[in-house]
């Protein structure tokens, strides 16, 4: 039933086994949200830009790129799960939607003469479905690299004007060095500690900036990324909840070896723009930024950060599937992503989220039985019970077919 082609933006693929997109997430392709004049997630992206004007900004690369930009380039290990195709969109097994915007890290840095990137895109992953998750979202990412040679005196000259600007003096503690998130053995201690102050400080100040409160609270976590080290996620105090709010490191100096910076070392940094915007703009849901309802369009303004008011809750619809499971194989391992997915091209934005209730193994023939409740609800519309049926019942027709699940 696949064809054995597939146009995505003007281009041709071959399809084969790895093949895992489908029409409702290649649709996404065109929108471009980001680049929407008056749209939040535009007025997020220009507030990011104007914090690091000195640096060089992108926002329109391909989303198709290939597993080594992806993966290999920024040292994946072969087996790490990112690379699954529960997690991954598969335009085949050469090309994916990119995960993340550290898939254009090498090209950037390769054909780079900038010392400061920022670069705006949306990313696709397969993932559960409710308020806060959707297969595609907007990412930022941002690198800066220095020549290792004179690097004292060009951290401290750049830090010296970013910190006149910010009165309050930044707290950075020693940076930690466990075992599974060192300094890079061909980095000095002084090295890393110098690119380490650069990279808090930036950042602190670029979010202190987007909050407009100098005295947020930011704390630091270790992380680990497979193309920084040391690596750390940032979160802040919001509403009395720590928020992540970002990904960031020390470039791994093979990255920038292999890119034509052998001399210099760096920091990169990925955040999510959805993440960021549901709280400064009060958008209680992801599905809300793809809306094209002029009522929530027409409640912003280019530039402007204002708080969203909800046009009313439209009412909710519940269904419950339950199935039997195909007996378990090696490598094929049953996925609630892959019964998301499934929901998702059916469903489309009407589906709010989706839910395991309940989970059982037959006591005799060990086979497994799974129930999930989907929550139906439009952002712009009372639904019917009788279209949701519809829905429900081709979700149902859908799941036996392509996942081999026995329908109870
Ligand atoms: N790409 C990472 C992610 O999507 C974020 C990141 C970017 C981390 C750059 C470190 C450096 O989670």
């Amino acid at each position: 039933s696949q064809s054995p082609t597939l146009e995505i933006l003007g281009q041709s693929y071959p399809t084969d086994t790895h093949t895992n997109t489908t029409p409702t997430i290649l649709s996404k392709l065109s929108r471009n949200l980001h680049l929407q004049p008056s749209h939040p997630l535009n007025t997020l992206k220009r507030r990011i830009e104007s914090h690091f004007s000195t640096f060089t900004h992108l926002d329109n690369l391909n989303p198709v790129v290939t597993t080594t930009q992806n993966f290999d380039d920024l040292l994946f290990e072969p087996s790490h799960p990112g690379r699954s195709k529960t997690d991954t969109y598969y335009i085949n097994s050469s090309h994916v939607l990119r995960t993340h915007t550290s898939a254009h890290q090498s090209d950037v840095l390769r054909n780079g003469k900038s010392n400061g990137y920022l670069l705006t895109a949306d990313v696709y992953r397969r993932d559960e479905i409710d308020v806060s998750h959707y297969p595609v979202f907007h990412q930022m990412e941002g690198i800066r690299i220095f020549p290792r040679s004179n690097l004292s005196a060009e951290i401290s000259s750049d830090l010296s004007t970013l910190t006149s600007s910010a009165p309050s003096p930044t707290s950075i503690t020693d940076i930690p060095t466990s075992d599974t998130n060192p300094i890079q053995s061909v980095h000095t201690k002084s090295e890393a500690d110098l690119v380490t102050k650069h990279l808090k400080t930036s950042l602190e100040s670029m979010v202190k900036s987007l909050f407009r409160d100098e005295t947020l609270q930011i704390r630091w976590i270790e992380a680990y990324f497979p193309f920084t080290s040391p690596s750390w996620e940032m979160e802040i105090l919001y509403q009395d909840k720590w928020l992540e709010i970002l990904g960031c490191g020390v470039v791994q100096q093979q990255i920038l070896d292999s890119t034509g910076h052998a001399d210099k070392v760096g920091w990169a940094f990925g955040l999510g723009l959805e993440r960021i915007a549901m709280v400064l703009f009060d958008i209680p849901d992801i599905r809300l930024f793809w809306s094209e309802d002029k009522r929530f369009l027409s409640q912003f303004r280019e530039g402007e950060v204002t708080t969203f008011k909800p046009f009313s809750k439209y009412p909710a619809c519940y269904k419950d599937i339950s199935f039997w499971c195909p007996a378990e194989k090696e490598g094929e391992k049953w996925h609630d992503n892959d019964f998301a997915e499934i929901v998702r091209d059916v469903a489309g934005d009407l589906a709010e989220n989706v839910r395991l209730i309940d989970q059982f193994t037959h006591p005799k023939k060990g086979t497994v039985s799974r129930c999930f409740r989907i929550n139906y609800r439009s952002m712009e519309r009372t639904v019917t019970n009788e279209e949701i049926d519809r829905i429900q019942d081709e979700v149902r027709r859908i799941s036996a077919e392509k996942l081999g699940v026995t329908l109870r």
